[in-house]
């Protein structure tokens, strides 16, 4: 496959996230250029084209198939919507990026995947945290025995929710109706970094409660508007059981307006990985080390380990990995399949919530 190609990238969904994440570093992230950005609310993308010196734009998914000359989309629109426009890019034949989560049930991210081999297309679905400097770091210490053997890991993935701190200019209604909610938005986050450390779970349990049933948008186009928010909870403790037996523990949510916890901790037998910034910023967790063998216990800032892998400049390092992979015709590091088995998680955390019970999961990555 040709190397010093420049890919074709169209973004769909021009809102905060694709503004703020996609749309300013495609050129710096790859050799990509953005020849087309969509959303059905046609001024979004005008103003998009606009700000970004973006060619073309689309109000319609389909228009922009048909019409434009793309090599692979992002598909950055509102999470109810992924489902439709992914099976529509695929079918289309076009590489594609998902936002998360890629669909509503594990059968329709499977009819994805199936498509995307089909269609002989790379299908990325983020989010990137295996991409993540810090993260794959701490894989490399928990391998190389910093920690000891490794015995749990605890992750605490929320804040005030998205109309407390994100400024947009879209409505933020949409994160509270069905389909939405702070466990596809947040818990995804959480999930995936604990499994991308410890690997497939086996079984989970979960509590969860609305901690606020009414809300007010904070900033932005609709600062001051109120939004109910009493369908789907906003705190969520997931436990879970690894396949390897180790256990694990997800605190996430739009419930906590500050907090001064770290996000990540995994403990092992002679120390833990601790990850005390937020998660662009982390350029190795802090370790602490017990070794009685050299009369030593105590924190450890390292400044490299064995592995320095490369720093992200930005969330759009996804098209990085898909370029990569279909430049080397490789799998992608951010891979469906993982997703897969974060969505069977989630879409099995109420069974578990109502049932009081462990509930098996039975995909893996
Ligand atoms: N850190 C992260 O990974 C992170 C953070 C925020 C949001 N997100 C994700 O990014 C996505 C977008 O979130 P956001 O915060 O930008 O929301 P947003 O509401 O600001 O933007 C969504 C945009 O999608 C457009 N849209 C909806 N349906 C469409 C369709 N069928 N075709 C084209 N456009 C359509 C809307 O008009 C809107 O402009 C979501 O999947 C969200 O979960 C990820």
């Amino acid at each position: 496959m040709e190397t010093n190609r420049k890919w074709k990238v169209a973004v769909i969904g021009c809102g905060m996230f694709a503004n703020g994440q996609y749309l300013p570093n495609i050129g710096k992230e790859a050799n990509a250029e953005c020849v087309a950005v969509c959303d059905i609310v046609p001024e979004r993308a005008q103003k998009a084209c606009e700000k970004f010196g973006v060619p073309q734009w689309y109000a319609s998914v389909e228009e922009m198939i048909e019409k434009c000359d793309f090599d692979i989309a992002i598909d950055a629109a509102s999470i109810q919507a992924h489902h439709e426009i992914n099976m529509a890019v695929l079918t289309a034949g076009k590489h594609l990026i998902s936002q998360k989560p890629a669909a509503p049930t594990v059968e329709m991210l499977t009819e994805q995947i199936e498509l995307a081999k089909a269609k002989n297309v790379k299908f990325v679905c983020v989010p990137i945290h295996p991409m993540r400097r810090d993260i794959n770091a701490a894989k490399q210490m928990i391998k190389d025995g910093a920690i000891g053997e490794p015995t749990y890991i605890k992750c605490n993935m929320e804040h005030g929710g998205p109309e407390y701190f994100q400024y947009r200019d879209v409505d933020p209604t949409w994160f509270f109706e069905d389909g939405a909610g702070a466990l596809v938005d947040m818990g995804v986050h959480g999930l995936q970094i604990v499994t991308t450390l410890f690997g497939p779970v086996k079984s989970i349990a979960c509590l969860a409660t609305v901690t606020d049933a009414s809300r007010t948008v904070r900033s932005g186009a609709f600062n001051g508007l109120k939004i109910k928010s009493d369908k789907i909870p906003d705190e969520y403790m997931i436990t879970m059981t690894f396949r390897n037996g180790k256990i694990g523990f997800v605190d996430t949510g739009f419930s906590q307006k500050a907090t001064r916890t770290p996000q990540l901790e995994v403990y092992g037998t002679e120390g833990t990985l601790s990850f005390t910034k937020p998660y662009m910023e982390n350029k190795l967790p802090e370790l602490y080390i017990d070794c009685p063998e050299r009369g030593l216990r105590g924190w450890i800032t390292p400044d490299s380990w064995e592995v320095v892998p490369e720093r992200l400049i930005s969330q759009c390092c996804c098209l990085k990995d898909i370029i990569r992979a279909i430049e080397g015709d490789h799998d992608p590091v951010l891979t469906p399949e993982h997703a897969r088995h974060i969505l069977e998680i989630m879409c099995k955390i109420p069974e578990a919530i109502d049932s009081g019970s462990t509930v098996e999961i039975e995909t893996t990555f």
